[in-house]
């Protein structure tokens, strides 16, 4: 091992220990068990079931925003069952097949053309934890919660800003205090709008821990938000670059180091989002040699995407 640590530079190393702690789940629907992928590695999944052990004397409701095959959902209602609680986890999703999700998945279990859905396939996955899993295929910018209070929400689909905002207003209100909001994208390269949303809440919530392989943080509210609190949180029009530079200092004060790949990239991301590119490529020169080996390969990627005239990344991310 010290021989290899000589011939293997660190990034590499870095990587090749992300890839042993997994990115897969058994899928329980099968007679043998055979792993798929997943968008969460095993740590993450064993924090989101924990979680729902943790909640366990709130009576509120379970959330999994952005389930995809339902790696999010199968942890949560593990979690149920476990505890005995006869709740069900309901599991929000378009559940409509984007060509990016082919990196994720093989042709051998699941081989979807953009546009077609996977709800049945995801039904199917749920296996013997059909009973603790209410499936909803809803889109997120526009469908209205009416559940009651929710006692645990997983976000996994805070993919731009319109889709924090949407997510904000609609479940943050029905938020129990003491409820856990675990956002799976936190510490992912290219998620800036989720730091700027909590730092803006930061009264409100508290930040409990991250995983060290994956992209989770977890927050517990403390105090009700206030609806003009948020509604003042979730309106991104007029974000100014000091702030959001203020939430990523805020992300790495209560996160530390491990936040710090994370808010790097971020940083870079949101810049090359707001059509800046003088400055993310002024930013990557600077702070490269922080970025890992899981990120480094992705920033360079779109950076050289929008040197070239690319700006389908800015496109998607001006829309506040
Ligand atoms: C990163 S994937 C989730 C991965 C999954 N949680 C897992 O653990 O494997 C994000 C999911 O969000 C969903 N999504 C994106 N935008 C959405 C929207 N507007 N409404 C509902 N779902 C959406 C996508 O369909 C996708 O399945």
């Amino acid at each position: 091992m010290l021989q290899l640590k000589k011939i293997i530079p660190p990034r590499v190393l870095e990587g090749l220990r992300y890839i042993r702690h997994g990115r897969l789940v058994w899928d329980r629907a099968l007679p043998s068990f055979v792993p798929v992928a997943a968008m969460t590695t095993k740590e993450e999944q064993v924090l989101f079931t924990q979680a729902v052990r943790d909640v366990a004397g709130l009576r509120g409701e379970i959330v999994d925003l952005g389930c995809w095959l339902g790696s999010t959902t199968l942890s949560l209602a593990q979690g149920l069952r476990e505890m005995n609680d006869s709740g069900r986890v309901h599991a929000y999703d378009r559940f409509i097949w984007e060509a990016w999700m082919d990196l994720y998945s093989s042709e051998h279990w699941c081989d979807y053309m953009p546009g077609e859905t996977f709800l049945p396939e995801t039904r199917r996955r749920m296996g013997d934890l059909k009973p603790w899993v209410n499936l909803v295929q809803a889109d997120l910018t526009t469908c209205r919660w009416e559940g009651g209070p929710i006692r645990l929400l997983l976000v996994d689909a805070m993919k731009s800003w319109p889709l924090t905002s949407a997510i904000a207003r609609e479940f943050y209100p029905s938020l129990m205090v003491g409820a856990l909001v675990l956002h799976q994208d936190y510490l992912s390269f290219n998620h800036p709008w989720i730091s700027v949303l909590q730092c803006r809440l930061r009264d409100y919530f508290e930040y409990e821990s991250s995983v060290s392989y994956g992209c989770t943080s977890r927050f517990k509210l403390t105090k009700q938000i206030p609806p003009e609190v948020l509604a003042e949180a979730i309106d991104f029009k007029q974000l100014q670059d000091d702030e959001a530079e203020l939430s990523w200092q805020w992300s790495l004060e209560v996160m530390g180091e491990r936040a710090r790949v994370a808010m790097t990239c971020s940083r870079i991301m949101y810049y090359l989002g707001k059509g800046d590119l003088a400055r993310a490529r002024q930013l990557f020169a600077r702070d490269e040699h922080i970025i890992d080996a899981m990120n480094i390969g992705v920033v360079k990627k779109s950076i050289a995407e929008a040197e070239a005239g690319d700006d389908s990344w800015a496109k998607m991310n001006s829309e506040r």
